[in-house]
């Protein structure tokens, strides 16, 4: 079969990659992608939203399945133009991928079906907001609706923070969300992700990761899209992970098809792990970036057949590598802020999927000449057979790299060590 992959990045670089060795695929085409995923699939100079030249393309190369990596591409209703034309696709319609696309719906949903997250209230008013952030108090977290590439939520520690952040979004439209808020009461707990590929009420659960947000060790500096992540994380119990399956991702997924949204694709839970058991703090609609990184290289099952298998509500029994896999990435100085552009790219010609792999992300030039485009440039990950042995390989490759002018951080992993 051929198939198509939809997107640029890091993520889609994995996917990618993972569907080119499966046996049953012949070709991976992906849409627009990047240089640096040349060795793996044929690029298509096509935006990763126009659905209608996606599905043009689809038909003209003979693909048999897309899979679609980015957001923004769902809510733009990519699926729903690929449904239409009756092309196979592995990713939510547009109202199904509002369980991403609007935390006021995702809360709704959950607290409809009972699924356990914060306690919470929605808000398009000012004044309103502000009473019951008065009357809650802090800490609090304050949300911008829509989609804000990360950078919609403010923990807020003290009124003044959290009145700033209702300013933002209900007064000046900052994140240009539209002007809604959902105010949520702050949990305390470890965070994981947890994703599952989900067809209707049918859910195959993956394996867990851990990502690491902030820009700088120790879990400072600014929120970025992602600094690195690893898999699985072994301080997390078992019963755990099939609690968090059994209450929130198995009946979210059943509470999409009684809403008439039914949910197709990645389902992606962000929970905490509260003293009171698991909660849901989001839901994505697609693979992490970085989680998907870490966690497609783990699963020894072919990736282009569990699709087909989810999608006639099959949930096959998968196996994963033991070993833990850290992903690091590699960011141009200065991200999230201002970054220079034209940086020079490590190649991937020491890649070797038993030990090393480069996914990369903000990358432009030619295939072997690659430049970074972008502040997340490309992630290394490596395996080991602990978390410290993961941690030494995937540093070691990185300091013989000898990055100029990049940052990237020096503790992924460590959250699975006991810091
Ligand atoms: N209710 C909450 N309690 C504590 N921390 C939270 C809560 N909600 C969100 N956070 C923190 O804020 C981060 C971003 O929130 P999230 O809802 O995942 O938004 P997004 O990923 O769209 O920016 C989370 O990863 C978590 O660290
Ligand atoms: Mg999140």
């Amino acid at each position: 079969m051929n198939v198509l992959v939809i997107g640029s990045g890091g993520r889609e670089h994995a996917l990618a990659w993972k569907l080119s060795v499966s046996p049953q695929v012949d070709q991976v085409y992906v849409a627009p992608g990047n240089p640096g995923m040349d060795h793996v699939a044929e690029r298509l100079p096509i935006a990763g939203d126009d659905g209608e030249a996606l599905a043009a393309a689809a038909k003209k190369y003979d693909v048999d399945l897309t899979v679609i990596g980015p957001e923004a591409a769902l809510l733009a209703g990519v699926a729903d133009i690929f449904e239409r034309e009756g092309l196979k696709v592995f990713g939510p319609r547009k109202a199904a991928a509002r369980i991403e696309g609007s935390k006021a719906f995702a809360k709704d949903v959950m607290k409809r079906y009972g699924i356990p997250t914060a306690e919470y209230a929605v808000f398009t008013d000012f004044d309103e907001a502000k009473e019951y952030l008065v009357e809650k108090g802090t800490p609090i977290v304050v949300k911008a609706d829509g989609l804000a590439a990360g950078k919609g939520v403010t923990v807020a520690k003290t009124l003044q923070e959290a009145e700033a952040a209702l300013i933002d979004i209900l007064k000046d439209d900052t994140f240009g969300t539209g002007a809604k808020v959902v105010l949520e009461e702050y949990l305390e707990g470890e965070e994981i992700s947890l994703m599952g590929l989900v067809h209707g009420d049918t859910v195959l659960p993956l394996t867990e990761s851990q990502d690491h947000k902030r820009a700088f060790d120790h879990d400072e500096g600014p929120n970025t899209g992602g600094m690195g992540a690893y898999s699985p994380v072994p301080h997390i119990g078992k019963d755990v992970i099939e609690e968090a399956i059994d209450a929130i991702l198995n009946p979210v997924a059943a509470a999409m098809v009684t809403e008439g949204t039914p949910f197709t694709g990645v389902l992606y839970a962000g929970l905490m792990l509260t003293e009171s058991g698991p909660k849901a703090i989001e839901f994505n609609a697609r693979f992490g970036d970085p989680e998907a990184q870490v966690i497609l290289p783990r699963l020894q099952d072919d990736l282009a057949e569990l699709i087909l298998e989810v999608l006639n509500d099959r949930t096959p029994k998968l196996t994963w590598k033991p070993e833990t896999l850290i992903g690091v990435v590699a960011a141009a100085e200065g991200y999230p802020g201002n970054y220079q552009k034209g940086l020079l790219v490590p190649s991937n010609e020491t890649f070797h999927a038993e030990e090393s792999m480069i996914f990369y992300a903000g990358v432009g030039g030619e295939t072997d000449n690659l430049r970074s485009s972008g502040g997340r440039v490309f992630l290394v990950a490596s395996f080991g057979k602990t978390i410290t042995k993961a941690q030494k390989n995937v540093y070691k490759r990185m300091r013989s790299m000898n990055l100029e002018g990049y940052h990237y951080r020096k503790d992924i992993g460590n959250g699975g060590v006991g810091e």
